[in-house]
C-alpha cells in the first residue's frame, strides 16, 4: 500500500513522477532506462523546483535528513529528497538497486569508491578512493546496481541547507554500510523522517 505523503506535490514533481513511470514501463536495457530517469532528473533540479516546507523540513539529531516524496505504487521506484546541514554526511554505502541523485540546492562533496577486493568473503571489503568532486546545483550522477562498483559518500560542502533529490529503484530503505579501516559492511535500514511523528 502507498503510504501518503503529507503536502500536495508541485506539479514539476508530479510530472516527474509521471515521466519515471513511464520510462520503467518501456522495454529497454537497465543501463538505458537510468540514462532516462537521470536525463528526466536533470531536468527536474534545473525547472526551479522549490520543495514544500513538509519535504525540506530538517529533521534535529540525526546525521542528516531522508524525506519520503514518493513511493511507485507499483514498487519500481521511490523518491525521496535529502537536506543536508552544514558538514553533514553520509556513510560509506551502495545501493541495492540503482539510483539517480541529482543536486537541486547547495554543493555537495561525492567521494566514490572501487572495491578492491574479490567480493567472495560475506561481510568483508577493501575500498580505495577512486574520485572525489564537488557538485553544484544541476549536477546529476547514475549509479548502476552492485556488482558494479557503485560504492559512494556524499556530503554537504558549502555550509548547508544542500538539498539532492534521490531517485532508487528500490524501497529506498536499505543500504550497505562500509567501514574503510576495518574493512567490513554491513547492510543497515534507514529511515524517512518525515514519515516519523
Ligand atoms: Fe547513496
Amino acid at each position: 500500500m502507498t503510504r501518503e505523503i503529507a503536502s500536495p506535490l508541485p506539479s514539476l514533481l508530479t510530472s516527474y513522477l509521471d515521466e519515471v513511470s513511464k520510462i520503467l514501463d518501456r522495454e529497454a536495457p537497465l543501463k538505458d532506462q537510468v540514462g532516462a530517469v537521470g536525463a528526466a532528473t536533470k531536468r527536474l533540479v534545473t525547472s526551479g523546483l522549490v520543495l514544500p516546507p513538509s519535504l525540506s523540513r530538517v529533521q534535529p539529531g540525526v546525521p542528516y535528513t531522508r524525506n519520503l516524496v514518493h513511493e511507485d505504487p507499483r514498487k519500481r521506484f521511490t523518491v525521496i529528497a535529502i537536506i543536508w546541514g552544514p558538514s553533514q554526511e553520509t556513510a560509506i554505502h551502495d545501493h541495492v538497486n540503482w539510483c539517480v541523485v541529482g543536486v537541486l540546492q547547495g554543493l555537495a562533496r561525492v567521494t566514490n569508491f572501487d572495491r578492491i577486493d574479490d567480493g567472495m568473503v560475506p561481510g568483508k571489503a577493501q575500498l580505495r578512493v577512486r574520485e572525489q568532486y564537488l557538485t553544484k546545483p544541476g549536477t546529476v550522477a547514475e549509479l548502476l546496481p552492485p556488482p558494479r562498483s557503485n560504492v559512494h559518500q556524499m556530503a554537504d560542502a558549502g555550509g548547508g541547507p544542500t538539498i539532492t533529490i534521490h531517485t532508487y529503484g528500490d524501497p529506498g530503505t536499505r543500504a550497505r554500510v562500509f567501514d574503510l579501516q576495518a574493512e567490513t559492511y554491513k547492510t543497515v535500514e534507514l529511515k524517512f523522517h518525515n514519515l516519523e511523528g
